[in-house]
């Protein structure tokens, strides 16, 4: 049986997630799917496309990632191949759509099904290997798909959508690790904590107002927000001069609002463009970014 999970888009609120503050974010499909076989030769994760084998202790933190699973599931040694669809690192939650289909590949070879709890509580185990104090919203979105407001208080609350949300993703190249970038918040929020405190309060307003113009149909007024919060983002010195000319090819293409999504210092942006996503994607194009456009939530 093939197990799946979801991707991940932050419409709004990343970073900020992590000290408390709520965000918008929905689902991203498809994300990874996995198949799990008895193995005779020990655990091992093998991923597609990039063709490459991950085992306990071979020092990667796939390799730990994959054997503190299988450990806490109480599962025997077995083989687990992995199709990601996904780019790796691109800020679109892939080690959590990841460690959600092995979950689920693997209680699928022992027979069961997995509650959300359960599910949560294994997806949270392999996310800390990667991101050490991981805000929950990535693999929280890779297990139960949809769109909502997140928050380490409340965990997910769906929000209503009118119809689809489409939105322009476009990867910048660029990568980043997530942990270094949440570090690199926490530094500054060290040196300048009534700043920085300000700021995740101000992007926890912004995604709740989101989660009320995406419930209201108010794509101008999302598009907004997104702007702001981008630029709150960049206060936070978590954008690239990449991004930043990738979302203002976006705003000059039409778009109603541009970010990064995810961790920042590269990876994707999101652009609002209802209508004008070919003129960004052409945009891009010029910048040599190649975007698609992505239906979300769903
Ligand atoms: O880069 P990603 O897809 O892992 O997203 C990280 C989102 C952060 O808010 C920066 C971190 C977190 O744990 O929520």
């Amino acid at each position: 049986m093939t197990a799946t999970a979801h991707g991940k888009i932050i419409l709004l609120g990343e970073h900020a997630v992590v000290y408390g503050a709520d965000a918008l974010a929905a689902s991203l499909s498809p994300g990874a799917d996995c198949v799990a076989r008895v193995s005779a030769e020990g655990t091992v994760l093998t991923v597609a496309p990039w063709g490459s084998s991950f085992r306990p202790g071979d020092g990667t933190e796939l390799g730990r990632a994959v054997g503190q699973l299988c450990e806490a599931m109480g599962s025997g040694d077995a083989a687990l191949s992995l199709t990601l669809h996904l780019p790796g690192g691109g800020g679109v939650g892939s080690s959590a759509a990841m460690g959600v289909a092995c979950a689920r590949a693997l209680a699928a070879l022992q027979g069961r099904s997995l509650g959300d709890a359960e599910l949560l509580g294994y997806a949270l185990g392999w996310e800390r290997v990667f991101h050490g104090n991981p805000s929950g919203v990535d693999h929280t979105l890779a297990a139960l798909g949809g769109v909502g407001l997140f928050s380490r208080s409340e965990g997910f609350r769906r929000v209503p959508t009118r119809g689809a949300l489409r939105l322009c993703v476009g990867d910048s190249g660029e990568r980043s690790s997530t942990k270094e970038m949440v570090d690199g918040v926490a530094r500054l929020r060290e040196r300048r904590p009534e700043a920085v405190d300000r700021t995740v309060e101000a992007i926890g307003v912004v995604a709740r107002n989101g989660a009320l113009a995406l419930q209201a149909g108010d794509a101008g007024g999302l598009g907004e927000l997104m702007n702001l919060n981008q630029n709150l983002l960049a206060s936070l010195l978590v954008s690239t001069e990449r991004l930043e000319d990738l979302c203002a090819s976006a705003r000059s293409s039409g778009a109603l609002g541009a970010k990064l999504t995810g961790a920042g210092g590269g990876g994707c942006v999101i652009a609002l463009a209802p209508g004008r996503e070919p003129e960004v994607l052409r945009g891009w194009t010029a910048l040599g970014v190649e975007g698609r456009v992505v239906e979300v939530g769903r």
